[in-house]
């Protein structure tokens, strides 16, 4: 009989955010599983290695390779190309999503589809030690490469999916999703999650795809999603999806075949 593997401590911020995990998610058998350095609430299955689900953009987040040169070179060069070469870099990026989400001491931030924790790991040093930052990824690789690059129990990282977030209602100050809305099978339950996860007063900010405004630029876009399985959204779908679930201050900017758009639930 093969011996049970060793659950090992928990580190510091998961022991702080089990307690908002949904009531379901913490009775069910073999609950918590933290072997990895991460809460892992998917295990095998769809969501799991290179041959799993998805597109081939969603399958290429779960390889082994892509996490290696994702933070370094893979992000910081696509996000150029989608963006227009005279956009900021990525140095802008953690500027809007700082600005959007509005950070403060204490706080609570959930980053959704957190990929490597480029972003997470920011966010818990802005919030400290009395907030609590978590990041939920789907890809066992990325959230390996997540945990290498955090210090210890810094940030609570979590493998599970973002379109049923595992999480109570309003158990965040704030919500980032970066990089990924384009990628889920669902992406309008995935905002419908993140909504109710936040608190009433809560920021949400989100970085995806935009569609071009010439018949050209949409046939080539029409070509690209088809072959990467990835979405592309129209101009005015996410401000008017955030008006509509409850937020105000909307905001929205635009660079190349990409959009910011951030919020604040109204209270
Ligand atoms: C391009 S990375 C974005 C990482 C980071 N947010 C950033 O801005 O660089 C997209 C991430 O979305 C994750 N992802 C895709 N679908 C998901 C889902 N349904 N639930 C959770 N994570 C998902 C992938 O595993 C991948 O790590």
């Amino acid at each position: 009989m093969a011996a049970a593997r060793e659950q090992p401590a928990l580190p510091a911020a998961l022991t702080r955010a089990l307690p908002l995990l949904d009531p379901a998610v913490r009775e069910a058998p073999g609950f918590p599983d933290v072997r990895p350095g991460y809460l892992d609430l998917l295990g095998g299955g769809a969501h799991d290695g290179a041959t799993g689900g998805g597109g081939p953009a969603q399958r290429l987040m779960r390889s082994r390779a892509l996490p290696l040169v994702y933070e370094r070179w893979w992000r910081p060069a696509w996000g150029r190309v989608l963006k227009g070469a005279l956009a900021g870099g990525m140095r802008d990026e953690h500027r809007i999503a700082r600005l959007l989400l509005g950070l403060t001491p204490g706080d609570g931030v959930l980053d959704v589809a957190c990929g490597p924790g480029n972003f997470t790991r920011e966010f818990a040093q802005i919030v400290g030690a009395g907030g609590l930052a978590v990041g939920i990824d789907a890809s066992a690789t990325m959230l390996a490469r997540a945990i290498d690059d955090t210090p210890d129990g810094a940030v609570a990282y979590v493998r599970g999916d973002a379109e049923r977030l595992p999480f109570r209602d309003a158990s965040f100050d704030a919500v980032c999703c970066f990089a990924a809305l384009n990628l889920f099978a669902d992406p309008e339950t995935a905002l419908d999650h993140m909504t109710r996860v936040l608190t009433a007063g809560g920021r949400i900010a989100i970085f995806t795809s935009c569609r071009l405004q010439s018949a050209a630029g949409r046939t080539v876009e029409e070509l690209a999603a088809s072959r990467s399985g990835m979405r592309i959204f129209d101009r005015d779908e996410l401000v008017d999806g955030l008006r509509a679930r409850g937020y105000a201050d909307v905001r929205q900017r635009i660079a190349g075949l990409t959009q910011f758009v951030g919020g604040r639930l109204a209270a």
